[in-house]
């Protein structure tokens, strides 16, 4: 019986509530698959400020290093907010365990069902049958990480500030492999998003990308989009995308948008794999919903717990392999919130509301 080790980070707000319910679904799942669950609970972002004076607290490192991967949960909010930027729980935390991990790939699955299509802020002509699409954003590299990232004090006393975006061929090719495999499991359309029209990192990336398909992928279809476009095509028919493949900023930015025409962020899970693997021959990652700590809502128990459990499924099929049990969390929560309708708040319109457990029960019961 495998046993699979991952550490479960929390965070803040409606990050314990949420993960105690995706901690639920999880262990239901292992009971029926037969599959070992060793998870060790520790503190991120505001809790760990709060509590060891870090957001990313050495313990809780050590803790990930031991681990096959990190189920997240959020962190932030705004009883941490006067902090100083750069100690703020979300960059404090975040930035150091991609860093630490080499967590270059992060994949956000731009799905919003069918039955769902009222969530969304785009007309429901646009979108007849929900979205599917995928966004990979290369994670670790680019102006968030670039040298030099400094602020100087100019001779006439104005202070200058310069961020840096730097790319490798080596560091497009990885991610670029990221995209077509993801791609191959589904619709074989990769859009590669630049801004090769101003930016040399972005004309690297094109001439990499281009001759990286080329040579390993040609059976896939490539295209290139300027990112001022793509953002312009997201909102107008998303579903002209399959993969949707960028730079970390450029990804930041597209699958925040992704997300919000998706509807409820309540919905929305979110990969980063590392370049190592784990003692399963599967890649390192950190699997987090891309929702927030919602903190408005937090201590009530009605926070949708969908992501942080869709989040799961995607830890149990990149990190652990295991694929058809991932599928049947996803198809659980599907079931429930279309056929079944078990809405939380965010995704009710006008139906009966189910809060946080609520929602969990249902999706053990349909699994
Ligand atoms: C995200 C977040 C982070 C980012 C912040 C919190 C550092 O916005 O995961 O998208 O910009 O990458
Ligand atoms: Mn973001």
């Amino acid at each position: 019986m495998p046993t699979l080790k991952f550490a479960v980070l929390p965070g803040d707000y409606i990050g314990p509530e949420v993960m105690t319910e995706a901690l639920r679904v999880l262990d239901h799942v292992a009971a029926r698959e037969k599959l070992t669950l060793s998870y060790q609970v520790a503190d991120v972002g505001g809790a760990g400020i709060d509590r060891h004076g870090k957001a990313l607290p050495d313990s809780t490192l050590a803790l990930c290093r031991e681990s096959d991967a990190i189920l997240f949960g959020s962190v932030g909010g705004p009883k941490w907010e006067k902090l100083p930027p750069k100690e703020q729980p979300e960059r404090a935390a975040l930035l150091p365990l991609r860093k630490a991990f080499n967590l270059f790939a992060n994949i956000r699955p731009g799905l919003l069902y069918k039955d769902l299509v009222d969530a969304s802020p785009l007309k429901a002509e646009r979108i007849p049958d929900g979205i599917d699409i995928v966004c990979i954003r290369e994670l670790t590299g680019g102006i968030y990480f670039g040298q030099p990232k400094t602020t100087t004090t100019l001779d006439n006393g104005e202070q200058q500030a310069v961020d840096t975006m730097v790319y490798k061929t080596s560091e497009i090719e990885r991610i670029a492999e990221v995209a077509a495999v993801t791609a191959r499991a589904r619709g074989r359309r990769v859009c590669s998003v630049d801004k090769a029209n101003v930016l040399e990192t972005s004309v690297l990336w094109r001439k990499t990308v281009t001759a990286y398909f080329a040579a390993k992928h040609p059976d896939l279809e490539l295209t290139h989009m300027y990112v001022d476009n793509a953002a312009m095509q997201l909102a107008r028919n998303p579903n002209q995308f399959d993969v949707l493949f960028t730079e970390n900023m450029f990804g930041d930015i597209l699958s925040d948008e992704m997300a919000v025409i998706c509807g409820s962020l309540g919905m929305m899970s979110s990969a980063s794999l590392g370049t190592g693997l784990n003692s399963f021959g599967k890649p390192f990652g950190l699997y987090e919903p891309a929702g927030g700590t919602a903190p408005d809502i937090a201590g009530k128990g009605i926070a949708n717990p969908c992501a942080q459990i869709l989040s799961g499924a995607l830890m149990l099929r990149y990190s652990f392999g295991l694929d058809a049990v991932a599928t049947k969390i996803e198809a659980a929560v599907r079931k429930v919130v279309t056929v079944d309708g078990v809405r939380t708040g965010d995704i009710a319109f006008g139906r009966p509301t189910v809060g946080t457990k609520g929602m969990a029960d249902a999706i053990i019961a349909a699994l």
